[in-house]
């Protein structure tokens, strides 16, 4: 039997927040969540969170999940008494428990297992992770003799010698949790932070073992906004080396970011100061960027997005973007339509070929095949209260600052005249003109005042 004990009750003071450490986020994800899918992998039995500070707060930002325990720990005493607490609380204290410290966010599941490999094949009573850092500064002290460990020195109670030792322990435990619901009570508290440790078990419990990993960078601990850059830095680096590896080509690979589920096809070339969030796919052949933000959107092959932003939309082939377009919630842009400078699209489908070149909005809009919407043209969709749709036939041709008052209905191969305000629909092949003519009064002179 499998059990994991996420450590998640700390305030995580050194962050200077007000919200619970473990929620803060890297790359899209807070911290608990990660530990928690890194854990689901190993399909544990069951999966206690200790929570105290804020554990509302806590609890409601996971799913639910029938696995999934909360215990409160209440003060919060330290990481040896969240696992006292946890031993009285859960029914039966039996068979592994995994225990991860929740702001250890990028531990993978294939490390895990390899300490409950360990684990099992020594009998251990407890096994845990370890690395030598060439920084250790804040982390506990691992001192093993022989095969196995002596102690673990907490930095705030090293002397200058122990302070040395570049061995550091982790936050990734694996414990017979029989033997240690038999000495979890006897740990004190007598220590510099008067604290009840976790890592005091290891000198309680007689076969205590290091699993020592050469790569650090999944055991980076957050305790402050310097580490938590650290790790979204981290993160960032391994998903754009993927893409790289993948045929996607960065000119400023430091400035870009990129979601953990974004899917990039080959030959994308990604501009400077672009960034690729949620569950967007970009295929082939597109050049994205410079300054250019999408989210949960689909962009078709050989696009060019350029300094525009994208929200939940589809775009679909061949189609150029930008500079500075904006594309709202719900749109859908057909293939070989090309976006503007200064053009927002919310809400509108857009079918093949047609264009919206400048200065315009477009919203809760359909617009037909090879309609082409002139300069400054607006769709006033909204009657103070609620909104309303337009929809412009195929092959029309819409004046330059045309202003359709929604809701309205064009034909096919419409033109409207410059500056007109579009009140009523109009049929198939007609022009739609609404503007006053024009005087020219000669000679005229100003009123002299
Ligand atoms: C801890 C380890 C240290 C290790 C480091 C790795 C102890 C005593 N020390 O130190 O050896 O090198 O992690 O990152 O365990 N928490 C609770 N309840 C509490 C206190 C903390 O649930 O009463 C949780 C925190 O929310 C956090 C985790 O336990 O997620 C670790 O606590 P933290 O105070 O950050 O421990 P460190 O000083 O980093
Ligand atoms: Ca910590």
């Amino acid at each position: 039997m499998l059990s994991v004990a996420i450590l998640a009750a700390g305030k995580g003071t050194r962050m200077e927040s007000s919200m619970p450490k473990v929620l803060h986020k890297i790359s899209g994800k807070s911290l608990l969540q990660r530990v928690i899918d890194a854990c689901v992998e190993l399909n544990p039995d069951q999966i206690f969170i200790i929570t105290g500070h804020k554990s509302k707060e806590v609890q409601e930002s996971i799913p639910e999940d029938k696995k999934i325990h909360f215990v409160i720990q209440e003060p919060q005493l330290g990481t040896g008494h969240a696992i006292q607490v946890l031993c009285k609380e859960a029914k039966e204290n039996k068979g592994k428990l995994l225990v991860l410290n929740g702001d250890v966010p990028l531990i993978k599941p294939k490390t895990l297992n390899k300490l409950l490999k360990l684990h099992d094949s020594k009998n251990a009573d407890v096994s845990l992770i370890t690395t030598k850092k060439k920084n250790p500064h804040g982390y506990g002290r691992v001192f093993l003799k022989g095969d196995f460990i002596e102690k673990i020195v907490e930095e705030k109670d090293c002397n200058n010698q122990e302070r040395q030792n570049l061995l550091i322990n982790a936050g990734v435990y694996c414990f017979n949790w029989g033997n240690l619901s038999k000495i979890i009570s006897t740990l004190k508290s007598n220590n510099n932070q008067n604290e009840i440790y976790l890592t005091d078990t290891v000198s309680l419990l007689k076969n205590s073992l290091s699993l020592e990993i050469d790569d650090d960078r999944e055991l980076q601990g957050i305790n402050n906004r310097v580490q938590l850059s650290k790790c979204e830095e981290i993160i960032q680096n391994l998903l754009k080396e993927k893409h790289m590896l993948n045929g996607v080509t960065f000119i400023n690979k430091a400035s870009c970011t990129i979601s953990e589920e974004a899917e990039i096809g080959k030959d994308v070339i990604i501009e400077a100061n672009t960034h690729i969030r949620g569950n967007t796919r970009i295929f082939n052949n597109c050049v994205i960027g410079p300054n250019t933000f999408i989210e949960n959107s689909i962009v078709g092959v050989h696009c060019v997005i350029s300094n525009s932003t994208v929200y939940d939309s589809q775009i679909m082939d061949d189609i150029k973007i930008g500079p500075y377009s904006h594309i709202r919630p719900k749109s859908k842009i057909s293939s070989y339509s090309k976006i503007g400078n200064f053009v927002e699209i919310k809400n509108s489908h857009l079918e093949e070929e047609s264009k919206v070149n400048h200065l315009s909005y477009i919203g809760d809009s359909l617009i037909g095949k090879s309609t082409n919407i002139g300069a400054g043209t607006i769709t006033a969709n909204f009657d103070g209260q609620k909104k309303h749709q337009t929809k412009i036939g195929k092959n029309s041709s819409i004046g330059a600052n045309t202003v359709f008052v929604a809701p309205i209905n064009l034909g096919e191969s419409v033109t409207t005249g410059a500056g007109s305000v579009i009140t009523k629909d109009s049929k198939d092949n007609s022009l739609a003109i609404s503007r006053t003519k024009q005087v020219n009064i000669e000679n005229w002179k100003k009123k002299k005042p």
